[in-house]
């Protein structure tokens, strides 16, 4: 299947790192304009920027754990777009401990960004979708949040606070042309897991059926076909993209 994305404005969170920037690039090659967001890695940021000049790629720093800078992206937004087609709430990040050693920012720090970020940045899209009654929300959620993972109780929390979120967002904007849906990868080869032991990752590779890690790249497929027109009828759903995990 070939998609064709020309004519549609795409926003990425996390836009410019791992599973995100595969996005971001499949979306750019598939003919649609990127706005690509980032927190604090500029170096990637200015990589991803000189790779694609002249292409209609934007990359735009801010915080979307923050409700108030996320308000203000979207005024700038709107000022220069005249429609959203596509948002996917890709940016996550991680900070694993056991519930009882957690530090309570490491729970709040989780939390902000990958479950409240996702309400942050899906309240103005909403809004925005609804002008043209068309729009598609693709959440990245993760197998932690179905089957938690110990150390990662925070994580699993926002992960499966996500689905959640993503069930509930999908009945609401249902009729008004607008589908919400939710992208779970298992282990992708990305800086996101860079840190795990290398034993460890043999271990976690011989419980997966594919016996091997995920690409970026596959993620990216399985979220154009959620933003296309093709799934139309697709909503409300979780798309397991873990190699049978
Ligand atoms: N990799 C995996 O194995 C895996 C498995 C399951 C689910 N996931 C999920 O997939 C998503 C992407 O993971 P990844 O592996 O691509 O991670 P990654 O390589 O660490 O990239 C994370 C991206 O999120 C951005 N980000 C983080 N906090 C942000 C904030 N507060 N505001 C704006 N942007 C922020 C980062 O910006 P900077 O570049 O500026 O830091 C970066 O672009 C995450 O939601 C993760 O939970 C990943």
């Amino acid at each position: 299947m070939k998609f064709d994305f020309k004519e549609y404005n795409v926003v990425v969170t996390g836009g410019t790192r791992g599973i995100g920037k595969a996005v971001t690039e499949a979306f750019l090659k598939a003919g649609a304009s990127v706005t690509a967001i980032f927190h604090g890695n500029q170096a990637a940021a200015d990589q991803l920027k000189q790779a694609w000049a002249g292409h209609p790629l934007e990359i735009v720093k801010f915080d979307i754990s923050d409700y108030s800078q996320a308000e203000s992206f979207y005024k700038e937004y709107d000022a220069k777009h005249k429609s959203l087609e596509v948002l996917v709430n890709n940016a996550g990040i991680r900070k694993d401990n056991v519930l009882g050693m957690m530090p309570p920012q490491d729970w709040n720090a989780v939390i902000a960004t990958n479950l409240t970020g996702t309400f942050n940045m899906s309240k103005f899209a909403v809004q925005k979708m609804m002008q043209n009654k068309f729009g598609r929300i693709i959440n990245i959620t993760s197998p932690s949040g179905k089957f938690g993972f110990a150390g990662q109780s925070n994580y699993a929390a926002a992960k499966a606070g996500q689905v959640a979120l993503t069930m509930s967002l999908a009945k609401e904007t249902a009729r008004r042309g607008i589908t919400v849906n939710a992208v779970s990868p298992g282990f992708i080869d990305t800086e996101f897991i860079g840190d795990l032991p290398e034993e460890a990752k043999k271990a976690f590779i011989q419980q997966i059926p594919l016996k091997r890690f995920g690409r970026p790249e596959e993620v990216a497929n399985a979220i154009l076909f959620l933003a296309s027109k093709e799934s139309s009828y697709v909503t409300g759903s979780v798309l397991e993209v873990t190699g049978g995990l």
